[in-house]
């Protein structure tokens, strides 16, 4: 009764060499304002996007694609507003995307005119399935919709006011012969011609993720190695999550040679969601390697993300959940008060390496009082002596710490409820201090 027969990634042979980590920054592009946005039930307003748009640049993205101007009026008037009201900064760059239809990419012209800096992202379906179920199209005529989409690009760039660059992503990538994904790309991008001076965005999305993160890169490194005008290209992925693998096919993509990730903030998108940069920005940095990001205050862009998104941030999403850094067991708790002790006495020489916490919390602007440890009836007796330690300065005899613990979780387990430190110390000072 398993036995379903779904398609297949076709087969590939594996050449590339992974690293450890990765030792440089991807080129970042945000596309929370526009995969993020069309997946939300309640898209942003112009005036949330603009919010969400300025968080974004605080962050450190250079690159934002900030809708798909042509699918609705808000879209529109966001572009319009961006550029006559000049909130571009000069070290940013915002895209805009566009199916490969005429009268689409007319009306994207239309909301960029005038963009100090804009990339126009060309895309078409380029799968099996779409070419025969929606299509109804031969593999020629689906790469004349990318040629003729992109001559059409060409044209409009000249004759539009403005500073226009260009992308091209083989839509539905997961599901199209490789070979087939490349000459199609290598078509348009004979149209273009980019130069080193004046690069072309080639991206690959995993538009409904199908296979194993190193299937993936491996048919990332075959597309790195038989694009045309490489040096002039930038090789972009654009991974969503539908196998819960984003993260490993940005990875390991970046491995494989690719220069730029589009994703979004904490994988918000389409069905299962983008990549999440967070997370991987993050895991660079705890690497020792500057994403270029900064998410020192996570807190308060978690905060800022779900007012305007009206998604929540799961309690265990990486680094920004509200439990990640949370220990209640016991042997946790000794481990990471130990390890605390260690790092305050400098015994590793600087580098972070507190057991179960994968980077300093502080790092991200988390505290460890509230964060770190919290008791209930898991906990242990180095938890507790840590909560009266940090937050009323009491230092537990080690002959009582047993004891204290066990009061402690006792009253956790019959209430079957957190207890606060407030709470802990008034049920130590009842019982130890007024001998109640
Ligand atoms: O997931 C996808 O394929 C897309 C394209 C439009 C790039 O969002
Ligand atoms: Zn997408």
């Amino acid at each position: 009764k398993y036995q379903r027969q779904y398609f297949m990634p076709p087969k590939v042979t594996y050449d590339w060499v992974t690293k450890d980590y990765i030792d440089h920054p991807p080129i970042w592009c945000s596309v929370d304002l526009r995969d993020g946005n069309q997946a939300l039930i309640e898209p942003m307003s112009l005036d949330e996007k603009l919010e969400f748009f300025t968080m974004l640049v605080k962050l450190g993205f250079k690159e934002i694609e900030i809708g798909f101007p042509a699918a609705s009026e808000t879209e529109f008037e966001f572009a319009r507003t961006l550029i006559e009201k000049n909130m571009i900064p000069d070290d940013v760059t915002v895209q805009v995307l566009t199916q490969a239809r005429e009268h689409i990419i007319k009306r994207t012209f239309e909301a960029v005119k005038g963009a100090p800096r804009a990339i126009i992202h060309l895309y078409n379906s380029t799968s099996v399935a779409q070419r025969e179920q929606v299509f109804k199209k031969s593999k020629e005529e689906v790469k004349k919709i990318a040629v003729e989409g992109a001559k059409l690009l060409d044209k409009l760039a000249k004759e539009t006011t403005g500073n226009f660059s260009f992308e091209y992503s083989p839509e539905s990538f997961p599901g199209t012969e490789v070979d087939y994904a490349v000459e199609v790309c290598n078509a348009v991008l004979d149209v273009w011609k980019p130069k080193k001076d004046n690069k072309v965005v080639i991206n690959i999305p995993t538009t409904v993720e199908i296979a194993m993160p190193h299937v993936f890169a491996t048919q990332v490194e075959y597309i790195s190695k038989n694009l045309k005008y490489r040096d002039a290209v930038t090789l972009s992925l654009h991974p969503h999550n539908d196998r819960g693998t984003g993260v490993s096919d940005a990875e390991l993509g970046c491995l494989a040679g690719a220069d730029r990730i589009e994703g979004t903030l904490f994988g918000n998108g389409e069905r299962t969601g983008n990549v999440d940069i967070v997370t991987l920005a993050i895991n660079m940095y705890s690497h020792g390697v500057d994403p270029g990001l900064d998410f020192s205050h996570i807190t308060e862009i978690g905060e800022t993300y779900e007012r305007l998104t009206r998604m929540r941030i799961y309690e265990r999403q990486p680094y920004a959940g509200q439990l990640v850094f949370t220990a209640f067991s016991g042997s946790h708790q000794d481990a990471i008060s130990k390890g605390f002790v260690w790092h305050e006495q400098k015994k590793d020489g600087g580098i972070w390496s507190v057991p179960y916490l994968p980077i300093d919390p502080k790092d991200l602007g988390r505290e460890y009082d509230g964060d770190v440890i919290r008791i209930n009836s898991q906990s242990g007796k180095g938890g507790v002596s840590y909560i009266l330690k940090t937050n009323y300065g009491m230092m537990v005899p080690k002959e009582m710490q047993a004891d204290v613990s066990y009061t402690i979780k006792d009253i956790s387990d019959r209430e079957h409820a957190e207890l606060s430190p407030a709470r802990i110390y008034q049920i130590f000072e009842d019982k130890y201090i007024h001998n109640d």
